[in-house]
């Protein structure tokens, strides 16, 4: 019997319609489009504006999509995973309220929280159950609402998020594609230079929480910029190395899109030219869980069956890794 493997087999993606541009921003904060685009490669980033809207309404929109464009029924869906920092509350899991939307009963569906490595880290979660044999048909979806945490009057944070979600769909596959290998890591000594520190158990919310605006984002830039850039471009290298896989056999570098300098770090040390680094930074910034699957989703009809494609992802935890997958169809 063939080994089977994990492989993605449809991709789908939702981004909010509102712009928010470098020009606007500048108009909220001490900031220029020159220090944006020079500093982080971004542009504009999108928002998701209306009352009672969150992460859940933007991965519901791409699950729809992609049952839809896979022809897939709702029965049939098995799990479904949604990686997240912004779920819709506390609890219950926002995965729950996909399903819900969506009207997917029955299914197991829980969230992943693996700030921006949490795409990565579902797909490898995903992966397992398909490997196994135990299910057919899992959904993973990265979405965040990072509008929800971001303090508009910080400059140093508020440039850098945006809005968005994707959802992918793995299935078994005894050709050999889909995902290949994995490399995933965390430091939790990394927490105290990114992380929200209000909101959970250690402190929650308070009247003194919300006037300390300690719901929103806390992040030490310089010193993350330090560790992403050494240690995605490292782990990149690294699951390149043990597949013997030259610049020449890649296909596409899927990076997480936090920062256009740490994307050109890591496509340097792959020794992978930019006309094969999937980049889309410039039109919606870091959406956090969704900047993986936005990617794959907007290149989706320059892949081919049989390509060798590298995920890379780093993030708050901290947490990051490399994903090696041979994409499964031409669409
Ligand atoms: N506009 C103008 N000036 C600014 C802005 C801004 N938006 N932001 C900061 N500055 C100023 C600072 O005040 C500082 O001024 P000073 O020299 O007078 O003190 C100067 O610019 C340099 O500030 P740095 O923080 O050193 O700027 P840096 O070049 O490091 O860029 C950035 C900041 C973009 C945040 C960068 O550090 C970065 O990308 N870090 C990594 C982010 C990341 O990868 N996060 C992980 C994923 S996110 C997640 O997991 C949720």
């Amino acid at each position: 019997m063939s080994e089977i493997k994990a492989a993605i087999t449809g991709i789908e993606g939702y981004t909010p319609d509102y712009v928010l541009s470098n020009h606007e921003i500048a108009t909220m904060v001490d900031t220029s489009d020159e220090w944006i685009t020079t500093r982080t490669g971004i542009k504009e980033r999108r928002i998701l504006k209306g009352e009672g809207k969150g992460t859940s309404d933007m991965g519901t929109e791409a699950v729809k999509r992609l049952l839809k464009k896979t022809n897939t029924s709702v029965d049939e869906i098995d799990l479904l995973i949604c990686a997240t920092v912004t779920p819709d509350m506390q609890f219950p899991a926002t995965a729950n309220v996909i399903c819900d939307k969506v009207g997917i009963v029955g299914a197991m569906s829980f969230d992943l929280a693996a700030a921006c490595s949490g795409f990565i880290y579902s797909l490898e979660t995903a992966r397992q159950f398909i490997e196994s044999g135990k299910y057919k048909k899992v959904i993973v979806v990265g979405g965040d609402k990072m509008s929800s945490i971001i303090n508009y009057e910080d400059r140093a944070t508020c440039v850098i998020f945006g809005d968005g979600a994707g959802a992918i769909m793995l299935e078994p596959n005894s050709e050999g594609l889909g995902i290949q290998d994995s490399i995933l890591k965390s430091d939790g000594a990394g927490r105290h230079h990114l992380h929200q520190k209000a909101g959970g158990s250690v402190k929650p919310a308070s009247h003194a929480t919300v006037d300390a605006k300690e719901h929103y984002v806390y992040q030490e830039g310089q010193q993350v910029f330090k560790f992403a850039v050494t240690n995605m471009a490292d782990v990149s290298y690294e699951i390149m190395d043990r597949n013997n896989l030259t610049a020449e056999d890649i296909a596409y570098l899927v990076p997480h899109q936090a920062n256009k300098r740490i994307i050109d770090a890591t496509a340097n040390r792959m020794g992978v030219g930019s006309d094969k680094v999937m980049v889309n930074i410039e039109r919606y910034g870091n959406t956090t869980n969704g900047t993986i699957p936005l990617c794959l989703w907007e290149w989706e009809d320059k892949l081919k069956k049989g390509d060798n494609i590298i995920l890379a992802a780093f993030g708050g935890g901290f947490t990051w890794g490399s994903i090696y997958l041979k994409w499964a169809y031409n669409s």
